[in-house]
């Protein structure tokens, strides 16, 4: 709007004042913004006055504040945000409800603030959209998540400075899509005109038709908000008074802009059930430690549902092994080979943001002869033994694994380590078993054997085959014995700079708190000896292999 335009508009205000502000455009009367029946005057007389006004505005006749405000911060902001400026402070005269409504700047001090609530915005707005920047193309060349202005809906104005305020998505006069927004927001469409979310538009957050008033969520439940693909963005982040500030969020508590919703009332999947059980992913347990932009191998111990899934890009496309899970669309990772990746490709790269290289990981609770290594060279396809998570198995003879599983499968982390149950959510997320496995396991010395003791890998491998000896001879004796899979097998994998193909082949990595040296020749070794053969030098449940051979 070029400046003489707008005096030569304004010029006819007081001719207009009480009406409407022109032809196509919405009235102010009747709308919030008409002070004149509770104050008198004319529509327009509480903002705009034909004389006197403060100069540089459009003959603004509002008291403006003098309010220091709290400016929106976030550890992901791009954007040089400052104090409010521009037609922003108009907005804010009335809105940070420290300037009475009806005072102008030739009138009496005094009258009544707007109300607590929704539209007032206070002096605090670090819980509000971010305004009075720079919107510019260095932006979103620096943001690759925020469209170019230069190809912007022309409704959406920044100011003569290039700079993004109120009035970029209000307009005073005119309310015909609610909220004074300049354009409708529907299915997030004003949103995502400027923002452009990895995968949005494939995501089910941004199609999905549940309705979202069940959610605990009080924020969802007021007003008619529809289904979920209708209120989109505002699902988890709200425009004002976000709770969680930062990326304006609901809430403060990052996992309870999920669980609103991920409690089995709105979507089907009960998260939180699962967040109760004895070993788990305790997203509730960790606070304001998360940062999306945190290094992997680096980051402080803790783990969110962000940290697993990319709420914005999440799908519910089924996917098999080595492929990255729908639920896990769009997440961050790290490789195979150990370099950080901002979109996996594979489901195991997520597990690897923590459970590899970066020192704060949780610790096994079993002693074995070789010391696991970060858990990313277990599954290192080099190593001499591996459960097949990044690369098929190096053992060519696995009469055990029950069809249609042959030695060329895939198989995922979290085919072992998931909730208990087949009824409830996938995912590992918790589990009524220790390490968070999907299936009973037990590790204990003189475990009775039974289909359910080992019921984890008897998913995959026949219970059969395995007591009918079809590989290891010894099997069934050491099993009927009490003597647990754990006391010989590492369920992950031996590292090559650790183990070798003559010692550890088959998964063989001793548990040390069972398996004690031979007193004979001091050795504690597996030998492979070829297909179904092999030797151990070891003592176990008193007795000697000094060796013993199969
Ligand atoms: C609640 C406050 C408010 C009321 C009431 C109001 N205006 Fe405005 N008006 C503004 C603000 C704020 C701007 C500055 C907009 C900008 O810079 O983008 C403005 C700008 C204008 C402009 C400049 C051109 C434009 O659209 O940016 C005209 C013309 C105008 N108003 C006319 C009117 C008329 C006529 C009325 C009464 C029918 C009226 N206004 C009532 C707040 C108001
Ligand atoms: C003269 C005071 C005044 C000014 C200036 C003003 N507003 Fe308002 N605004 C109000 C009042 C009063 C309400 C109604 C508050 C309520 O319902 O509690 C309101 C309500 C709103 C609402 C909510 C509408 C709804 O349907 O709930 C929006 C959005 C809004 N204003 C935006 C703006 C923007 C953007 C500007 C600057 C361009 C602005 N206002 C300037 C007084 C003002
Ligand atoms: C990036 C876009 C954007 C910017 C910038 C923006 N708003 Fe809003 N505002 C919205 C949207 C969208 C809504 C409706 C939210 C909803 O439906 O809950 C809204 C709602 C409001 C409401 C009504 C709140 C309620 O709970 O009813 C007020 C008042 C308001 N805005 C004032 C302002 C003021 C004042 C500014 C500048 C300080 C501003 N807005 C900046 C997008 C924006
Ligand atoms: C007119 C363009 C525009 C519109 C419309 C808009 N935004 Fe923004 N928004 C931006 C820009 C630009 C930034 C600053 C991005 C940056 O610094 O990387 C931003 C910042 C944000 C941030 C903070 C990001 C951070 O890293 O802290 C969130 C969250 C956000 N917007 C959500 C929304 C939502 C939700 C809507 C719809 C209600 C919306 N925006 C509408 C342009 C817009
Ligand atoms: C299902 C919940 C959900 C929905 C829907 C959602 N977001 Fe987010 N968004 C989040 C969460 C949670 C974060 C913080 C992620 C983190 O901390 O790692 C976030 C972060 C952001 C950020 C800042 C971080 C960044 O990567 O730049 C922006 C901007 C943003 N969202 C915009 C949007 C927009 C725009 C939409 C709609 C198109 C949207 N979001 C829809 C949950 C959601
Ligand atoms: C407003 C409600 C709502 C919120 C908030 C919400 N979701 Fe969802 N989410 C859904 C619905 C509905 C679906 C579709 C599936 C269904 O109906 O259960 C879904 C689907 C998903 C899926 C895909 C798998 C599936 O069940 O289809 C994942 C993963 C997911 N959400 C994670 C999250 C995360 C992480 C957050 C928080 C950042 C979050 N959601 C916040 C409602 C929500
Ligand atoms: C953001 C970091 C992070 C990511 C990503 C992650 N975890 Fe974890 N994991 C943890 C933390 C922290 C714990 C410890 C439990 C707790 O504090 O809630 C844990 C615990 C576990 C445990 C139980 C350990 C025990 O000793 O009982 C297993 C098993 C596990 N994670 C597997 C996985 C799998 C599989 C994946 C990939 C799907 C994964 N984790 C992704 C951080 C992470
Ligand atoms: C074939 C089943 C299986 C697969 C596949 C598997 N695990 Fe495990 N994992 C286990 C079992 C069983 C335990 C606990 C008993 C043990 O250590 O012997 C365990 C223990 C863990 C622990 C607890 C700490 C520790 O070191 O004992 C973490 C963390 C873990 N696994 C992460 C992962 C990750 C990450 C992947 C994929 C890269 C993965 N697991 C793949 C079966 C599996
Ligand atoms: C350690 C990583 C991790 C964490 C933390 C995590 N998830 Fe998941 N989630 C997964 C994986 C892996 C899947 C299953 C993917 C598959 O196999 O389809 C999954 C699946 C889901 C599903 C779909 C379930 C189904 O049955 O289809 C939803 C919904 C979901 N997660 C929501 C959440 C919410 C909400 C949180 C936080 C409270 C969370 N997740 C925390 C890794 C995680
Ligand atoms: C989700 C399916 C699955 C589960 C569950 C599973 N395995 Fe496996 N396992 C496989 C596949 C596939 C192979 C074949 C790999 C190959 O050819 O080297 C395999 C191979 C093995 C091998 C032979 C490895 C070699 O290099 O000779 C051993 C030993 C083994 N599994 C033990 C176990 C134990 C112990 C458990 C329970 C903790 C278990 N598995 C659970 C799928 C599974
Ligand atoms: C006393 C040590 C020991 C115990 C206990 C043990 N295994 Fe083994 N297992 C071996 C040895 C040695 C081999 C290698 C056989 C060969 O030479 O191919 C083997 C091979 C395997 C194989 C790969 C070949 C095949 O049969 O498909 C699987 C799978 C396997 N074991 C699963 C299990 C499971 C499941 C348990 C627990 C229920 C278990 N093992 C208990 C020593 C043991």
């Amino acid at each position: 709007m070029r400046a003489g335009s707008t005096t030569a508009a304004l010029i006819c205000l007081a001719a207009l004042a009480g009406s409407s502000r022109g032809a196509g455009t919405g009235s102010i009367q009747g709308t919030p913004h008409d002070l004149s029946p509770v104050a008198g005057g004319g529509s327009c007389s509480f903002c705009h006055t034909p004389h006197g006004a403060l100069p540089g505005t459009p003959l603004w006749s509002h008291k403006l504040s003098t309010a220091v405000y709290k400016i929106y911060e976030s550890s992901s902001l791009k954007a040089k945000v400052g104090q409010p400026t521009g037609s922003s402070k108009l907005c804010l005269s009335c809105h940070d409800g420290t300037v009475a409504l009806t005072e102008t700047i030739t009138g009496a001090a005094g009258g009544a603030y707007i109300s607590a609530g929704g539209s007032n915005l206070g002096t605090d707005l670090s819980d509000d959209h971010p305004i009075s920047f720079v919107y510019s193309s260095g932006l979103s060349a620096e943001d690759p998540q925020i469209r170019p202005p230069l190809g912007l809906s022309p409704l959406l104005k920044l100011d003569r400075s290039g700079e993004l305020q109120c009035t970029t998505c209000h307009d005073a006069h005119d309310n015909r899509h609610g909220k004074f927004l300049v354009m409708p927001n529907d299915r997030s469409q004003m949103c995502v005109s400027c923002h452009n979310m990895k995968s949005w538009t494939t995501s089910v957050h941004e199609s999905s038709a549940v309705l979202v008033a069940a959610s605990s969520d009080p924020y969802l439940q007021s007003g008619n908000r529809g289904t979920l693909a209708e209120v989109g963005c505002l699902a988890c982040h709200r425009p004002h008074g976000a709770g969680g500030r930062q990326r304006l969020l609901h809430f403060a508590q990052l996992e309870e802009n999920c669980l609103d919703c991920h409690n089995g009332l709105v979507a089907n999947t009960d998260i939180r059930a699962d967040m109760l059980k004895l070993s788990r992913h305790n997203v509730l347990r960790y606070r304001g430690i998360h940062d999306p932009r945190e290094v992997p191998s680096a980051a402080p111990l803790h783990v969110e549902c962000v940290d697993c899934h990319n709420p914005h890009a999440t799908q519910r496309a089924p996917a098999q092994a080595p492929a990255v899970p729908g639920a896990m669309q769009g997440a961050s990772g790290v490789t195979i080979t150990g370099a950080p990746t901002a979109n996996v490709q594979f489901g195991y790269e997520v597990c690897f943001k923590c459970h590899a290289d970066n020192p704060e990981r949780p610790q096994s609770r079993i002693t074995r002869q070789i010391t696991r290594c970060r858990r990313r060279c277990e599954f290192e396809p080099s190593g001499p033994s591996f459960h097949p998570v990044a690369a098929p198995g190096v053992n060519p003879n696995v009469p055990s694994l029950v069809p249609p599983m042959t030695v060329a499968t895939l198989i995922y982390c979290t085919d072992c380590h998931g909730s208990d149950g087949g009824s409830g959510a996938k995912g590992p997320h918790g589990s009524i078993y220790p390490y968070l496995l999907a299936g009973r396991y037990e590790t204990a010395d003189f475990t009775p054997e039974s289909s359910s003791s080992y019921e984890l890998c008897y998913r995959c491998h026949s219970r059969n085959s395995i007591l009918g000896d079809q590989s290891f001879a010894g099997h069934s004796q050491h099993l009927q014995n009490g003597i647990p899979c754990s006391a010989c097998h590492d369920p992950h994998g031996i590292t090559a700079s650790q183990g070798s193909r003559l010692n550890n082949s088959h998964l063989i990595n001793f548990d040390v708190a069972i398996v004690r040296p031979d007193p004979v020749t001091g050795r504690q070794a597996f030998e492979d000896l070829g297909v179904f053969h092999g030797r151990c030098y070891l003592s176990c449940h008193g007795r000697s292999h000094s060796p013993k051979e199969y």
